[in-house]
């Protein structure tokens, strides 16, 4: 059986989020098998592998296909001791350094709230991220989906007006914005500095297809030139369009599926699911080649 794609509900999402059959990712890929798997990427944005037994080691083989890979500096404990131990995979877990269900109140447990809310990965960055992929280690017995919305057609969909007052907006992107929104404001000095707001454009045009998009996230707090209020007010107006239901695909995890979805055109969530359980995804993550600010308007 050959590598082939497929919308994973023809009927209300043709374009968006797309079901990957007939390749095991763990194995090394052909070139053609590489660059299909991109272009899968470029017209649904979010692809699903299931089945597909991944260890860090073929995690990160399967992603280097794609770019350049970023080290996971978001993370709270980057420069602490971490429970996984490449730089480049993202603890996407509720597990600490004993593989033990972090407390209620853990620190790390309350930041890590924050992937509940929309947002694209690594916006806070000045050369924001790709690509990301998620490996579902061990899943819970129930909830934990994560929600994908298609920000081409968030933008495609506002009428012409508001086109035109977004076109060429300058937001600030920091993770300070969206862990205070939950109320999170436990920041050392350090994580301050690390955590100072980038700029990235509103409007982005995607460097393969050509279209364009909204790049919101939960990380965008003001806009350049905006009191702080109104942007705020305007971002959440443009993120309750954004994500709409019929703009949005659920993924409802299977134990070894893994999610790939491109940061450039989505923004996703995570759902809530028993906090007694274990949850335990990795992630890897393939870099963007420029800031937002020098792609192309
Ligand atoms: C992420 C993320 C959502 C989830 O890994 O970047 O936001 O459902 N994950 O865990
Ligand atoms: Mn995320």
């Amino acid at each position: 059986m050959s590598l082939s794609i497929a919308p994973i509900d023809p009927v209300s999402r043709p374009f968006f989020a797309g079901v990957v059959s007939g390749i095991d990712i763990t194995k090394p890929l052909t070139t053609e098998q590489a660059r299909a798997i991109e272009a899968g990427m470029d017209q649904y944005g979010v692809l699903v592998f299931h089945d597909q037994h991944f260890d860090d080691e073929s995690q990160l083989a399967f992603s280097r296909n794609f770019g350049d890979l970023e080290e996971a500096t978001g993370d709270l404990n980057f420069h602490k001791a971490r429970r996984l131990g490449s730089a480049l995979v993202n603890d996407i877990s509720n597990l600490d350094m004993n593989n033990q269900v972090l407390a209620r109140d853990s620190r790390r447990r309350l930041f890590s709230l924050g992937n509940r809310l929309w947002h694209s990965d690594s916006s806070f960055k000045e050369v924001p991220a790709k690509f990301s992929l998620l490996s579902a280690r061990v899943i819970p017995s129930a909830g934990g989906n994560t929600e994908f919305a298609d920000m081409r057609v968030a933008y495609d969909s506002l009428d012409d007006e508001l086109k035109a007052e977004c076109e060429n907006l300058i937001c600030e992107h920091s993770q300070r914005y969206s862990r205070g929104v939950l109320g999170f404001a436990d920041f050392t000095e350090e994580d301050k500095i690390r955590f100072k707001p980038v700029l990235q454009r509103l409007v982005r045009r995607h460097p393969s297809t050509g279209r364009k998009s909204l790049f919101l996230a939960s990380h965008a707090g003001a806009i350049q030139g905006w009191p702080v209020p109104e942007a705020r007010q305007f971002l959440r107006d443009l993120t309750e369009h954004a994500t709409q239901r019929k703009f949005v695909y659920s993924h409802v995890w299977k134990q070894y599926d893994l999610v790939m979805w491109d940061n450039r055109a989505t923004m996703h969530r995570a759902r809530p699911f028993p906090d007694s359980e274990v949850r335990d995804m990795h992630r890897t993550t393939v870099a963007s080649e420029r800031s937002t600010m020098a792609e192309a308007a």
